[in-house]
């Protein structure tokens, strides 16, 4: 455990000092994930780069098949390998190279300095033991508490996502437990050990729309206590909208929009983000309609990409558009988008 960890193994409702400026705490730098599969490979993660400041809630948005979770997965290495193969990039964190760690190493960090809440929480949580159970183990091995000290932490962190009864509660089996409590459950081990980096996959697409938005009243409540930074992935820009600083908006494994919100929503740049922006509807009540409107298919991620992934469903698309596959131009200090219309600005 580094210093700055052991610093930060406080009881978490103590820890409300607001944070000093902004600081990195994770940079992904050019990273590229492939899937070796009889069918050939599949590049589901091509050259992505961001950073994480600290406090940040950064959104991850994108059709379903765009690379979100095997971006996520590989930062932790989560994915089975074979078939997964990392090719290329960095992922700083503290001072070291995730992906250069050994095992042992990234479960120290796993579940310890960098929670992740996984996009299913009927197969991310252990049938077989309590939830008392799961919530504190990670406490013994990375926090190095005692059974009763990881017991009241369990309660505490229970009642931190707003499930009532906690202490009776610990002794129940997940599937004693209700989809909403599930996912709560779910960020509570996430959040067990004070993490500095929250990997929050889609934690409320599966669950009615009155328990989605008191899930996210939770972790943004959480992030003002905790002041750690959140990356937030789902498909819904319109959730994004009310808790992101920055978005990230993921097409054919790239980023092909990089934007704080407020350029995002009010000056989309990308064709992608325009439409997707386009399928947010405009009365409450029409949910479904997401997504779903963008004309044309899902690109097709085996071979490398040699044109822009988005070209075929794009209406701009052009010539050069067919011919290579645009970097992420700089539309101003605040946005980025890796479309051939901004090169003539960048
Ligand atoms: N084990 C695997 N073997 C081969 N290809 C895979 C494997 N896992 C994922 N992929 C491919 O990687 C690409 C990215 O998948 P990913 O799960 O990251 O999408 P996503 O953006 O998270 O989608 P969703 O919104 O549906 O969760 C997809 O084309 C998917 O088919
Ligand atoms: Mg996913």
């Amino acid at each position: 455990m580094t210093s700055t960890s052991i610093e930060r193994a406080t009881s978490i409702s103590d820890d409300n000092s607001p944070s000093a400026a902004p600081q990195t705490v994770l940079e992904v730098a050019g990273l590229q994930t492939v899937f070796h599969t009889q069918d050939g490979d599949v590049h589901a993660v091509n050259d992505v780069s961001f950073t994480l400041e600290s406090g940040e809630l950064l959104g991850i948005v994108g059709e379903s098949g765009s690379g979100k979770s095997v971006t996520m997965m590989s930062l932790l290495k989560l994915l089975p390998m074979p078939p997964a193969e990392i090719v290329a990039g960095k992922v700083m964190f503290d001072g070291r190279d995730l992906l250069q760690l050994d095992l042992e190493q990234l479960r120290d960090v796993r579940g310890g300095d960098i929670g992740f809440i996984f996009q299913d929480p009927m197969t991310s949580l252990n049938p077989v033991f309590t939830v008392g159970f799961q919530i504190m183990e990670p406490l013994r091995v990375h926090m190095k508490l005692n059974k009763k000290q990881a017991r009241e932490r369990a309660i505490e962190l229970l009642e931190l996502v707003g499930i009532p009864s906690a202490a009776d509660r610990l002794r129940d089996f997940p599937h004693q437990f209700s989809g909403g409590m599930r996912q709560r459950v779910m960020i509570a081990i996430a959040l067990a050990c004070d993490p500095k980096v929250l990997i929050a996959d889609e934690p409320t697409t599966a669950l009615d729309v009155t328990v989605q938005a008191q899930i996210i009243e939770i972790v943004k409540d959480l992030r003002q206590k905790l002041g750690m930074a959140i990356v937030w992935i789902t498909h819904d820009l319109g959730v994004v909208a009310g808790i992101a600083d920055r978005v990230a908006v993921m097409y054919g494994g790239q980023i092909v929009e990089y934007a704080d919100v407020a350029h995002l929503y009010d000056d989309p740049r990308h064709p992608y983000t325009r439409a997707l922006l386009q399928t947010l509807p405009r009365q409450e009540g029409e949910r479904e309609a997401r997504l779903v409107s963008i004309p044309g298919q899902a690109p097709n991620l085996k071979g490398a990409l040699t044109s822009c992934p988005f070209a075929p469903r794009c209406s701009q698309a052009h010539d050069k558009c067919l011919q290579q596959n645009p970097p992420l131009f700089d539309v101003n200090d605040q946005q980025k988008s890796a479309c051939w219309l901004e090169e003539a600005n960048d």
